[in-house]
């Protein structure tokens, strides 16, 4: 373990630079000792010695050393049902609206894109909030897409496999009715397998949000706890392209703690950090 792993400035910028370039993160000054932390183990796995090295073997596209330390790098922190107040707003004001309105026009398909998944207790959370409002009617398709940029998270996503602390705002009937408590090999505690009647609807791709996504009109986009990490032009950027994926009912959901002030988009506020657009 190379325990007195330093990065100087020119270093540190470069790294900075690169994580830009490619993901639109802005990592600021005070990720200095994260970057360090983070990288400390694959650079050891690498057997190298310096941060010089390692800049080098990010730079040969030959090596796909990219993926690594995107994964390393990137913040992941999730948990099912996160932001209450945009899942009761969903549940009592949007979706009584939208099944009426497809019921009519024989639509009976929620189509919804979770922009920056990490390990899916976004994307689960929301079918599991439509097929509880659809009160188990088959007759409705409900597709999920769910991408990040990070390979790691959407593999345990795909396996489904939660520990108890992603669990902590799940309403404890749901949490019975689509988990399954188990043990995890010889890991202490509990963990929950989610049910394949969820698993189903999500559809898992890694997509960089600095690239456009293909699937258009869609019910719901959600972006949230991303921007954060981003600084105003990448912010505008991905913010007008994803809306051109929206539906013109469709909504628009960012994260209470995040703003769209310095973005300028076409939207229009509805509901808790939830927009729709405006219409010409
Ligand atoms: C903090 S998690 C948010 C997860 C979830 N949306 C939520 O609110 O609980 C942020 C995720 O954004 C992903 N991310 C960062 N930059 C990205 C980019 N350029 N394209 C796609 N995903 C990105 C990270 O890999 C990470 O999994």
């Amino acid at each position: 373990m190379i325990n007195d792993l330093k990065i100087t400035d020119a270093e540190f910028n470069e790294i900075k630079e690169i994580m830009y370039d490619f993901t639109g993160v802005f990592l600021l000054p005070t990720k200095r000792n994260l970057v360090v932390s983070r990288l400390r183990k694959r650079m050891d796995e690498l057997k190298m010695k310096g941060f010089r090295e390692y800049i080098k073997r990010l730079q040969d596209k030959s090596t796909r050393e990219m993926d690594v330390f995107i994964n390393a790098i990137t913040t992941n922190e999730t948990f099912f049902f996160r932001g209450t107040s945009q899942f009761n707003y969903l549940y009592e004001d949007i979706l009584p609206n939208m099944i009426d309105r497809k019921s009519k026009q024989g639509k009976k398909k929620i189509t919804a894109w979770s922009a920056a998944c990490s390990t899916g207790a976004e994307p689960y959370s929301l079918v599991m909030a439509f097929r509880e409002f659809l009160k188990g009617d088959k007759s409705w398709q409900i597709k999920v897409y769910a991408t990040d940029i990070n390979s790691t998270v959407l593999e345990e996503a795909r396996e489904g496999i939660y520990p108890e602390r992603s669990l902590m705002k799940t309403p404890k009937s749901l949490a019975t009715k689509y988990f399954e408590n188990i043990k995890k090999g010889t890991r202490p505690g509990n963990f929950y397998k989610l049910k394949e009647s969820v698993k189903k609807d999500v559809e898992f791709k890694q997509h960089n949000l600095k690239n456009a996504f293909p699937v258009k009109d869609l019910d719901f986009i959600f972006l949230r706890n991303v921007m954060i990490y981003f600084d105003v032009p990448m912010k505008k950027k991905v913010v007008s392209h994803l809306i051109n994926n929206l539906h013109p009912e469709g909504y628009f959901f960012i994260s209470l703690s995040e703003s769209l002030i310095d973005v300028k988009a076409p939207l229009k506020t509805v509901g808790p950090a939830i927009y729709k657009l405006i219409k010409e």
